[in-house]
């Protein structure tokens, strides 16, 4: 199987290594527009294979879609962050241009990829990505569910003092501080409700650090995050190649899902060789309710900048 990453920057790399060392995929292609970039990445990381007992063959390429021909999943990483001075609209339109671009010269090389989207402002770069290749929605997943929902467990396991991976919990909504919805009423510890275990107080807190997660990391590391966010596209493309069908919560078209239409936004997944194979209308109290529906305005608002790239 094979799998190519636009953009080989620091989640790029990340992805590719991740997908190399869990053997997800026989083949990867990093493609950068950066002069000799992604082949200095793909050399770098194929010296790790003899260490790491890995066959998956890695390329790197500047800008030459011809070696992306016949991907079986695309991941675009590729884009610009927000510089001083720069409204969002601006980002938005920059990113824009390059996620369409990007998109157009992937699909003449392959027409049957499944294209995860990575680039943000996520939800909208998701949108935009199925508006422009008109493509089927089960074949547009944008990742940023899986991120939030590793970060959401990563927390709860803190304030609960246990092993990260015996808790289960979901985050979402949009892939943004303020309009991801951290499920703190379903989250558990091995099956026992994480409310039974900590105060509302707590949980409060929980659901907050998961929502800045990613800001508190660039604020850290002068830049956003790369482990994390690769290892989550590692997981979904895992899924997607390897026909998991792992419920994942992914920016996906909704169509009347959870009361909304003509938008990308996070919801419970089925995941597998397919692309996005089913959506879970999960029972969302009142509150989550009101929460998904603001967090479904916000992003509706980001995408009217998309107005002059459609
Ligand atoms: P980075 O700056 O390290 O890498 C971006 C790469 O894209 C650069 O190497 C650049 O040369 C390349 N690029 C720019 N235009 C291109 C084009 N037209 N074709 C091919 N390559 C191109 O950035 P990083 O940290 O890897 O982040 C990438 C994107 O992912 C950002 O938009 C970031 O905000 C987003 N992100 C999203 C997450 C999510 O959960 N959805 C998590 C973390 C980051
Ligand atoms: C993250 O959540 C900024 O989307 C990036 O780390």
């Amino acid at each position: 199987m094979k799998v190519t990453i636009v953009g080989a920057g620091n989640v790029g790399a990340s992805c590719a290594e991740y997908i190399a060392v869990k053997r997800i995929a026989s083949e990867v292609v990093l493609l950068d527009i950066k002069e000799g970039f992604a082949e200095g990445k793909a050399l770098d990381l194929t010296q790790t294979a003899t260490t790491l007992g890995f066959n998956t063959r890695i390329t790197g390429v500047t800008n030459d879609y011809s070696k992306t021909s016949n991907s079986d999943v695309v991941i675009i990483t590729s884009g610009i962050p927000r510089k001083p001075g720069m409204t969002r609209e601006e980002l938005i339109g920059i990113n824009a241009g390059i996620v369409k671009s990007v998109a157009e010269s992937i699909l003449e090389h392959s027409p049957e990829a499944i294209i995860v989207v990575v680039s943000n402002p996520m939800d909208t770069m998701t949108y935009l990505a199925l508006k422009e290749t008109g493509l089927p929605k089960n074949r547009i997943i944008g990742m940023g569910g899986a991120l939030d929902s590793s970060r959401f467990k990563t927390y709860l396991s803190k304030a609960l003092d246990k092993p990260a991976n015996d808790i289960q919990g979901m985050v979402i909504g949009g892939h943004g501080d303020t309009t991801m919805i951290p499920l703190t009423r379903l989250a558990s510890y091995n099956g026992t409700p994480v409310s039974g275990h900590l105060s509302s107080e707590e949980l409060d807190d929980v659901a907050a650090a998961t929502m800045v997660g990613g800001a508190t990391l660039t604020k850290l590391l002068g830049t956003s995050a790369w482990y994390a966010p690769g290892a989550s596209v590692a997981y979904l493309v895992d899924s997607i190649i390897n026909d998991q069908k792992r419920m994942i919560p992914c920016s996906v078209y909704l169509e009347g899902e959870y009361g909304e239409t003509d938008i990308c936004i996070g919801v419970p997944c089925i995941i597998g060789e397919d692309g996005v194979e089913g959506i879970l209308d999960i029972n969302l109290d009142e509150k989550e309710q009101e929460k998904f529906k603001k967090s479904a305005e916000a992003i509706r608002t980001m995408n009217e900048a998309l107005s002059s790239n459609l």
